[in-house]
């Protein structure tokens, strides 16, 4: 195997990190105020100036930004550069109201690269491996990103996109990439796609997948490598940020994800008030970005910053066991859907195809978790029985169980879509 670190970058030590960050937290914070109306704003209104940011605990003096800031300035109000320098527009779907727009100058896609190609390697990518990118390319930055950063790396990349899963299986199987990248769902789509087929899931060439773009859980991760017979690693980003490659899990540890810290300023704070916490919503600055830079962006991300292992200057976050508005609140208990996966897996016959449906029949709030069973399990009602048991110990809420045949819910080709809310129709 080549050197796992070439990037001086990743060897630098935990003081000289810091001194950069420093630097280039300064530049940002200059830059956006002399360039991006709303952020000189915002920092008027709290009576902070550039100057005043002399270490980097004073960025907490400095106010956050949300995606309501970025949607009112829809589409490129956030731009720190004329828009002729802006090589690369992505925009994130929302799934209400307008989309965010992101900006990319040619440097910033090249900052991209380097941080994708440095995740790519961190998953146990190597020069010469063929990387199958199986995110979706367009407007989602899961696509191109992945593309240019396995590009970057010297890897052979084939992009071949989202959809279309006989034919994702028929290039796994003939081109034999070692690397896949895509979100977890979709790979167990594909997974169902090589049993369909009567294919070894375990025969092909690949050897690591890339999976991030949701939340997934340690159960899935399990149940990805075994059927698969590959090492499984978590990537994190989000387009406001940069997209993929904030933030990378390394194969040797596979103990949570090293943030890019060069590049990207982590912070976590209590999601209510916005003060300072160990764990809680995850909240990103940028530090070299040119187009768009981000102060203080609130990423509704749930998780806790941990100190460094495997590349020991870069803090690390631990896995995301979801966002502030995946939340549901059943009956005043909080439950995210991450918490359910791991549950379903334990449950043996169960299978990791799961959906949450919630009613309100009688004023009342009900999940009904719908789950396939595994091919060829009978045990069914003594499943359901286990599984609400679990819920019930664990979660603490009462849920209705429905376990359905193998194959009958809906697969996603990218980001999953895991709860189906029905309560406004159902009242
Ligand atoms: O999902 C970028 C991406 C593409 C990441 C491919 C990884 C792989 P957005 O569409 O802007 O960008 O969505 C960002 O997705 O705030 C998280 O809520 C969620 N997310 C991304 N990666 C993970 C992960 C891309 N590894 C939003 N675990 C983020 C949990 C993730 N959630």
């Amino acid at each position: 195997m080549q050197d796992a670190m070439p990037d001086r970058a990743e060897r630098m030590s935990r003081d000289e990190l810091q001194a950069l960050q420093l630097e280039r937290l300064q530049w940002t914070l200059q830059h956006a105020y002399d360039n991006v109306p709303l952020y000189r704003r915002k920092f008027d209104e709290a009576g902070v100036h550039p100057n005043d940011c002399k270490s980097l605990e004073d960025l907490a003096n400095f106010p956050f930004t949300t995606k309501d800031d970025l949607r009112e300035q829809y589409p490129f109000g956030m731009f720190a550069v004329p828009r002729e320098q802006v090589v690369r527009v992505h925009a994130s779907s929302g799934t209400t109201g307008k989309p965010t727009v992101v900006g990319y100058t040619r440097a910033d896609i090249d900052t991209w690269a380097e941080v994708m190609a440095r995740s790519i390697r961190a998953a146990g990518g190597r020069p010469g491996d063929i990387v199958h990118v199986a995110y979706g390319y367009g407007l989602f930055t899961g696509g191109l990103g992945a593309h240019y950063g396995a590009e970057r790396l010297g890897c052979t990349v084939v992009p071949v996109s989202g959809g279309m899963t006989p034919r994702q299986v028929q290039l796994i199987v003939d081109f034999q990439p070692s690397v896949i990248m895509v979100t977890p769902s979709y790979m167990l789509a594909i997974l169902d796609e090589f049993e369909r087929q009567g294919l070894d899931p375990r025969g092909t060439a690949l050897r690591v997948g890339v999976f991030g773009a949701e939340p997934w859980t340690e159960e899935m991760r399990r149940e990805i490598e075994e059927r698969f017979g590959i090492d499984a690693v978590d990537i994190y980003g989000l387009s406001e940020v940069i997209g993929p490659g904030v933030a990378q899990e390394c194969v040797e540890t596979k103990d949570g994800l090293h943030i890019w810290e060069d590049h990207f300023y982590p912070e976590t704070v209590d999601p209510f008030t916005g003060e300072p916490a160990p764990s809680g919503e995850l909240v990103f600055t940028s530090l070299t970005k040119q187009a768009m830079p981000v102060i203080r962006y609130r990423t509704r991300d749930l998780t806790e910053l941990l100190p460094g292992t495997a590349r020991p200057a870069f803090r690390r976050m631990r896995k995301v066991t979801g966002r502030t508005d995946d939340m549901i609140i059943l009956r005043g208990v909080n439950v995210f859907p991450t918490q359910i996966e791991e549950l379903v897996l334990r449950t043996p016959g169960l299978s990791p195809h799961f959906q949450l449906q919630l009613t309100r029949p009688e004023r009342l709030d009900v999940m009904t978790v719908r789950v396939e069973a595994r091919p060829g399990f009978e045990a069914r009602e003594q499943a359901a029985g286990s599984l609400a048991r679990a819920i019930k110990d664990t979660v603490g809420v009462s849920v209705e169980v429905e376990i359905v045949d193998p194959e009958t819910l809906e697969r996603s080709v990218g980001k999953l879509k895991r709860v189906v809310d029905r309560r406004a129709t159902t009242g």
